[in-house]
């Protein structure tokens, strides 16, 4: 099972986002509220993928939407990247959760290997819709589901990855990641995020010229 058996005849993005609304391609369409999509123009530079929707954007049925999406906002903006000319989503299209100890808070799940397998060709379908210019991972999950398993954020962020499907990747860390920094270092991590998205605008910059 896997969300290839939801996918429509004719894959527009309409037509996609209409099918994973419906997508049954692993348990995880029990744990989330609703299917959260990916969002932005149908044709664009760069595409920016997270691991999973998170509580908010569960409950909202948009990507980043919530405190790591804002946070992405501002490293974004930081680097001279207009958040409304990326298309956002995710690896796995279901928020995955369990409850704490108290029974009151949603608390995430990393995905597991067959969960991001099962959801990767709803992934792939959207890349192959948009055709991005440039793909960038934000995280672990996004960046080994994208540019495959050997693939180390620590190592690689900023850098130009070679990949079949787009004229560039790029990975950096998860926004969330920055947010969970203990508080002496968060600023840093940030200021990394920014970065590493500054050498994505510049890739987009030379691309245009
Ligand atoms: N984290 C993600 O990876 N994606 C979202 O959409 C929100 C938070
Ligand atoms: Fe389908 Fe992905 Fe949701 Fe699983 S997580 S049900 S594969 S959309």
């Amino acid at each position: 099972m896997s969300a290839a058996e939801y996918l429509p005849p004719r894959q527009t993005i309409t037509a996609l986002r209409k099918a994973a609304a419906g997508c049954r391609g692993c348990h995880l369409w029990k744990v989330g509220t609703q299917t959260v999509f990916g969002e932005g123009p149908r044709s664009v530079a760069l595409m920016i993928v997270g691991e999973q929707p998170g509580d908010q954007e569960d409950r909202a049925g948009h990507p980043f939407v919530g405190p790591a999406g804002k946070l992405l906002d501002r490293a974004l903006e930081a680097a001279g990247i207009d958040r409304d000319s990326a298309y956002l989503t995710n690896a796995v299209k279901h928020f995955k959760w369990a409850p704490d100890q108290r029974g009151k808070r949603r608390i995430h799940k990393t995905p597991n290997s067959s969960e991001i397998g099962a959801c990767h060709p709803g992934l792939d379908a959207e890349i192959n819709t948009i055709k991005p210019r440039v793909i960038l991972a934000l995280g672990a999950i996004a960046a080994k589901a994208l540019f495959g398993p050997k693939t180390l954020v620590t190592k690689q962020r900023g850098r130009v990855i070679t990949t079949p499907l787009a004229d560039a990747g790029f990975v950096t860390v998860h926004p969330s990641a920055v947010l969970r920094a203990p508080d002496g270092e968060r600023a840093a991590a940030e200021k990394a995020l920014v970065t590493d998205l500054k050498k994505v605008a510049r890739y987009l910059a030379k691309l245009s010229t």
